[in-house]
């Protein structure tokens, strides 16, 4: 990674006390692109752009994950036309990220309904995701075709079959058996869950693995997301007490 000066911001943060896991909503490609009288496509682009800035500020800070909301179950419902060009995008994104990936030791790996993508874009994943798998700096998780309600259901059918199947009683169910049927499995859960564009809501992301999150909602749109914004962030959150239910 080419570490440029600290900015002020950056210079602010308490190095021991950085997230292990980050979480991001990535929302407002389409009005970033209405803004400027342009197709929503270009706002993926741009949007794409931010990605990389992000990856590398979380890989030279030293956050071990990364989770993006890069494709939601609900997404689907888009035109064909938006969702051919998102799979494009994402399969240039991983050609392109390629040796920076090998070079900085980040592991991708995708959390989602895997096999409904098109094929180019799973044998694209595959080939990343098998390149990838032994290193150790940090994980970029993408959520592709992902939803919190649908990761529920699957974890809730694995656990219902082992109970069919006599291997589980269902009182000896513990938070274990649903953590390790889940997409993130023994990952910690996100520290901080950012959302840009302004929306108030959790949009069906990482429901389990989200309770004691630190939330954080930007107006800002995604594709003009900042590493300084990330770092104001970080300073915040650094500021915030978490008590995690306790008095
Ligand atoms: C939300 O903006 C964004 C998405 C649905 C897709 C996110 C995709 C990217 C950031 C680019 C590609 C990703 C990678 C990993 C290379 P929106 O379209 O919902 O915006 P709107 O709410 O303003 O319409």
């Amino acid at each position: 990674m080419n570490s440029s000066e600290p900015s002020a911001n950056e210079r602010l943060l308490d190095p021991s006390k950085l997230p292990r896991h980050v979480a991001i909503i990535m929302d407002g490609n389409g009005r970033w692109a209405k803004k400027r009288l342009l197709n929503r496509i270009r706002g993926h682009e741009k949007g794409a752009e931010a990605v990389r800035t992000i990856v590398r500020t979380c890989r030279e800070l030293g956050i071990s994950i990364l989770t993006l909301y890069a494709f939601s179950t609900e997404n689907w419902q888009r035109s064909k036309a938006e969702i051919t060009a998102l799979m494009t995008l994402l399969e240039r994104f991983l050609e392109s990220e390629r040796q920076e990936l090998m070079e900085n030791n980040i592991r991708l790996n995708a959390i989602g309904q895997i096999e409904r993508l098109p094929n180019s874009t799973r044998r694209a994943l595959k080939e990343i995701m098998d390149l990838t798998k032994d290193n150790e700096s940090m994980t970029l998780n993408l959520a592709l075709s992902y939803g919190g309600r649908d990761e529920i259901l699957k974890m809730v059918r694995s656990i219902a079959d082992k109970i069919k199947s006599g291997e589980l009683e269902p009182e000896a169910i513990t938070s274990e058996h649903i953590v390790e049927n889940l997409y993130t499995g023994q990952m910690a859960d996100p520290d901080i869950l950012i959302r840009t564009s302004g929306e108030m809501r959790v949009s069906n992301f990482l429901l389990w693995q989200i309770a004691y999150s630190e939330i954080f909602v930007t107006p800002t749109l995604w594709p003009d997301f900042t590493k300084d914004e990330f770092f104001k962030i970080l300073f915040e959150f650094q500021n915030r007490e978490r008590r995690f239910g306790r008095a």
